[in-house]
């Protein structure tokens, strides 16, 4: 029997995202709550000779993929001389501020660590991670995170355990989408983190998500950056959602609601609008784990 290792690399949204400043080496300092949702891709790794990655989308397996890069980088950083069989079957948006790809690397780092039997340690993990992305480290342990400088340094939060979700992931391309969105944030979007701060320690309390402490950084810029963005927001709010919050730099919507009937309700009238839906609940780190 062959050795096939298979595991879930969960989406996230932000339940906060404030930028603090611009740092002198291109990167934003950051404060933000990530949190892992239901809706998620699958990586299974077999040993081989070399490196494959297949994936069940087409223009996904090249070595720009970022879970090439990671297996790439374990392999090389860790001298072993394994390969293996990367299968992804991706069912996150792609490029949509929910991290599939950040979600897809952290899981191959993890799996492959297991199958090479490398037995590198979460912090050894959490430094390769870190430069394959910035929210690459927080998919390592998932569930309820604050992330703070790029958004690497992370300080686990209490899930809100059980809060159920509507995302819309509207399919609006914006080519170099991360940087192009950071680039049209000026000194105005720039925020001292206090909402977040207040966010954080509702949770910490284990209070109910105060929606007034969800804000975004990128909120301002985004329907500029995003043409139809608006669109997708109003519709979402005529579906009946009562806030609509955008994920990490977009241009995923989301809203919170009350439970999975509501969810189910909710993605049914966005469904009558012609707008698709997607129903997910909080992920835990143990869950995920
Ligand atoms: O870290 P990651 O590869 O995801 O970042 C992609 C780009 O997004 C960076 O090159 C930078 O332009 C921008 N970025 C940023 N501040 C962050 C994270 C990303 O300016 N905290």
């Amino acid at each position: 029997m062959t050795d096939i290792l298979s595991m879930r690399a969960y989406a996230k949204i932000n339940l906060g995202l404030e930028v603090i400043s611009r740092r002198d080496d291109g990167f934003h300092e950051l404060v933000t709550v990530l949190q892992t949702v239901s809706l998620f891709d699958e990586i299974a790794v077999a040993p081989a000779d070399a490196l494959t990655l297949r994936c069940d989308r087409k223009g996904m397996t090249g070595e720009r993929n970022l879970v090439w890069r990671a297996a790439d980088l374990l392999q090389k950083e860790s001298g072993t001389a394994q390969g293996a069989v990367i299968d992804l079957i991706k069912t996150i948006p792609i490029v949509a501020g929910l991290g599939g790809g950040s979600s897809d690397a952290a899981a191959t780092l993890r799996s492959l660590n297991a199958l090479w039997k490398l037995d590198l340690d979460t912090p050894q993990l959490a430094e390769l991670a870190s430069q394959l992305g910035s929210d690459v480290p927080f998919f390592l342990q998932g569930g309820t995170q604050l992330g703070t400088g790029r958004g690497e340094l992370l300080e686990p939060l209490p899930t809100p355990d059980g809060q159920w979700l509507v995302i819309v992931s509207p399919d609006i391309r914006v080519p170099g989408k991360t940087p192009a969105l950071y680039g049209r944030l000026g000194p105005d979007d720039c925020t001292d983190g206090s909402t977040t701060a207040k966010l954080t320690e509702a949770l910490r309390s284990g209070e109910a998500i105060p929606e007034e402490c969800m804000v975004n950084a990128f909120e301002r810029v985004a329907d500029d950056a995003f043409p139809g963005l608006d669109r997708h927001r109003a519709v979402m709010l005529k579906a009946g959602a009562e806030q609509v919050h955008l994920s990490g730099s977009g241009p995923s919507l989301f809203s919170l609601v009350r439970s999975e009937s509501a969810g189910v309700a909710l993605r049914r009238r966005l469904g009558g609008l012609g707008f698709h839906g997607i129903v997910v609940q909080t992920v835990t780190s143990e869950e995920q784990n």
